[in-house]
């Protein structure tokens, strides 16, 4: 059926149902179900926690996921799956869940969360993809495909600029309009017009001081009318403000549902016509028709086994791990180098974030224990406690005693769970201390060290120049131990990259300043510039770039070229690039496309990601690796027509290994068709309105003489006071010729007549 037959089925059902059946239907039953209405053969259906697993809860229920919830598989995290760069994967990850949660009768899972990471320090950065909107936006929309073709509902979160955690009930995001379409809406916006998800969580927090429940500007003027959106929107737990407020601007179900609060305000608001009972149809409509679709999932679902769900996480896991440094190619490892193995996570690693995302995992694969199980010649030392700080000390030791018999050592390292969870942000870069001593100590025996990180967000690496290799696992789910041997012993090659940059340190970062804000409430003052826009276009040193991930094999990138070299802005172009394997091993590589605009009026960042392709290549192996462009990916937002537009010039299209391993770039010529109109005054300045052709034809006879031309148009100024004359004078309002008795306030007004009606 298509969304057409649901909306009809809808309303014929909504029709049936009196006005307090429709008001109740506005919130839930309960923590996970929606209200079942009789009369109209509506049944509660159940949703549940996303984004990396189910987290069903059968008995006691919370949202913090503190509770029990049924044992289930524990993908990586979002963060993890972003540094993949594949598509294929997130979408392969959405059908796992999607078939699961068919299993499980869930009607729609509470993820993928794409809030963009702001700051390093976001509590919840795990579960986000990305610090740019093209990543974030493009793994979201395959990921609501992969779960949506199981008939289960996408509901992607926290809508919109929930960048933090500290006061996320209550604090406003402060923020520009640019700003929020360039970056905090984007991927958003790009998940709905690919993805098409059905249903969109909003966000706790306020925007611009009116609560995203309440924002009829975000719900229906942003999401329904500007991007289309067609599905139905939920406010994340316990966000629902004013009943009456809340559906007017767009909200559909209020969740949990404890109270008859929702449903009596309702009543109440049409009873005193506050609002209106087409509003309440509407809004109930919107949702039923969902629900309908969810009932409505083919009979022959995927038959995935847990054991097929676990090999996928083992992929998925191996598949999103980032190489950060190999050097003198000291990994892979082979089966006979005596290796150590320390750290506490190297049994028990970290693979996922608290809070409402936390997963009852089934099985959770280890490196000792999968190391052990391929016959492999290692050893282990604690080397630091989880439980019991004050046996460090000790557990240091014996680790730096026990690394004399190995010739390499692999640390297990990386942030505990009460450094980084859902509800409180980070409080600074650092690993923990001992980890940090552990790594230090261990240096200095001069073996060869491996450092295996477990961590959702970048953390600082005061040992990176002596460490030989780093492998960056994130928060990797169940599949984590056996991904880990896999890459550590060459049985799988690297292939993540960073989908965000590891800054040096925290005062680096671009929203250092306004991070979490003072009283909670953030001010975007760092604007678009945010990770690599800000890096890069402040050409600063950072630990590790956006996009950088190695190898164990290397790529060439050769022959970057458009089909076309000259474009209007509605026109598409194709950028292709050739990468060859030039190593001996098979492996893959995430290539990057950047647009950067040379010579724009507002100020843009250096560079920004406008399409990537993740292509796997045998050795000596060369493929075409091809991006189709819009005119989006060379447009900006502005402000004076509350739209993107594209400025007619030269666009410079770079293919990238990492944004700042540009490995060939080439020119377009782009053709912008709008124009964004000035509106001019007695006070606008006088270089502004010559820019026009009708300013320089009124005013232009009135230069020469500015200019201190001679008669033969040479300057009669030396050259500084020509350049100071010139400025000053352009600078000036056409106001200022009124006092210098150049122009009468007739003649202004009749000049700033002329130009207006010109620019129309
Ligand atoms: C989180 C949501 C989650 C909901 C239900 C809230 O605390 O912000 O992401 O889906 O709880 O558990």
């Amino acid at each position: 059926m298509t969304k057409s037959n649901y909306d009809a089925k809808a309303s014929e059902l909504v029709s049936k149902m009196t006005l307090e059946e429709k008001a109740s239907l506005l919130s839930g039953a309960d923590y996970w179900h929606t209200k079942a209405v009789e009369s109209a053969d509506l049944a509660p259906h159940m949703m549940c926690d996303g984004p990396n697993g189910l987290r069903k809860q059968t008995g006691e229920e919370d949202m913090l996921g503190n509770r029990e919830s049924i044992k289930t598989t524990c993908y990586p995290t979002s963060a993890a799956v972003a540094a993949s760069f594949d598509t294929d994967l997130a979408e392969e990850l959405g059908r796992h869940l999607g078939a699961e949660c068919r299993r499980e009768n869930i009607s729609m899972l509470l993820g993928p969360g794409l809030n963009i990471k702001r700051s390093p320090l976001g509590g919840r950065n795990f579960e986000y993809y990305s610090e740019d909107p093209c990543l974030a936006g493009t793994m979201a929309a395959a990921y609501v495909k992969g779960l949506q073709s199981q008939h289960v509902a996408a509901c992607p979160k926290h809508f919109a600029l929930n960048n933090q955690e500290n006061r996320r009930m209550t604090g406003s995001s402060d923020c520009d309009e640019r700003t929020m379409y360039e970056i905090y809406l984007s991927a958003f916006e790009q998940v709905v017009k690919q993805a098409d998800p059905k249903s969109i969580m909003c966000s706790y927090n306020r925007i611009n001081g009116t609560y995203s429940s309440e924002n009829h500007w975000l719900l229906t003027d942003v999401l329904r009318k500007r991007f289309g959106f067609r599905g139905f929107v939920v406010t994340d737990w316990f966000a629902g403000k004013d009943p009456v407020q809340g559906v007017k601007a767009g909200v559909n179900l209020v969740m949990p549902g404890m109270s008859d609060y929702q449903k009596t305000e309702i009543v109440k608001g049409v009873k005193e016509g506050t609002l209106s009972e087409e509003e309440v149809t509407r809004a109930a409509e919107e949702m039923v028709s969902v629900l309908l679709w969810t009932d409505d999932a083919p009979e022959e679902r995927s038959a995935y086994t847990a054991d097929d769900d676990l090999a996928f996480a083992v992929k998925a896991a191996q598949n999103s791990a980032v190489l950060l440094k190999n050097e003198k190619a000291v990994l892979p490892l082979t089966k006979d180098t005596t290796v150590l193995f320390t750290g506490a996570f190297a049994k028990e690693p970290r693979i996922q974030g608290g809070g409402s995302s936390h997963i009852n995992s089934r099985r959770v694969l280890n490196a000792l224990d999968e190391a052990r199980k391929d016959g492999l010649a290692v050893s282990f030392a604690e080397g630091y406690s989880l439980r019991n700080p004050e046996k460090n000390g000790q557990l240091r030791r014996e680790a730096v005693t026990a690394a004399e018999n190995a010739d390499v050592v692999v640390v297990f390292a990386g942030l505990p769970d009460d450094y980084e969870s859902e509800g409180f942000d980070r409080d600074f870069l650092d690993l923990p201390k001992e980890q940090n001593e552990l790594i230090g100590a261990l240096l200095s025996t001069g073996k060869k060290i491996v450092v295996v990180l477990h961590n959702g967000a970048p953390v600082t690496m005061p040992w990176k120049d002596q460490a030989d290799a780093i492998l960056e696992m994130y928060l990797a789910g169940d599949g984590c131990g056996r991904a880990e041997i896999n890459l550590l012993y060459g049985k799988a090659n690297p292939s993540g990259k960073l989908p965000e940059t590891f800054p040096l340190r925290i005062e680096d970062t671009p929203s250092y300043l306004n991070f979490p804000g003072d009283s909670g409430s953030p001010e975007y003052k760092e604007g678009v510039f945010v990770g690599y826009r800000w890096y890069d276009t402040r050409k600063m040193n950072v630990l590790f770039p956006f996009g950088h991930g190695l190898s164990y094999t290397s790529f060439q990138y050769a022959n970057i070229r458009a089909d076309k070299a000259n474009l209007i802005d509605q026109e598409t172009v194709t950028i292709s690039v050739d990468v060859t394997n030039i190593g001996d091993l098979a492996g893959a590589e995430a290539v990057q496309f950047y647009v950067k605009d040379p010579a724009s009026t507002r100020r843009r960042p250096e560079k920004e990601l406008k399409a990537f392709r993740k292509v796997f290549l045998q050795p000596g192996e060369t493929k075409t690796v091809s991006v189709t462009l819009n005119d989006r990916a060379f447009a900006y937002y502005e402000v004076k027509i509350h739209d993107f537009i594209v400025e007619t010039g030269d666009f410079l299209v770079a293919a990238g290994s990492s944004s700042r391993d540009l490995r060939g770039s080439i020119t377009l010529h782009v053709e912008g068709t709008r124009k964004v109109p000035v509106h001019f005054t007695q006070h606008s300045p006088i270089g502004e309105i010559l820019e026009s052709s009708t300013g320089k034809k009124l005013l232009g006879p009135m230069i020469m003489d500015f200019d201190n031309k001679t008669a033969e148009g040479k300057s009669s100024l030396c050259s500084g006071s020509e350049r100071m004359q010139k400025t000053v004078f352009r600078q000036m309002p056409l106001s200022a010729m009124l006092l210098m008795g150049r122009l009468t306030q007739e003649q202004i007004d009749r000049i700033v007549e002329k130009l207006n009606a010109s620019e129309q």
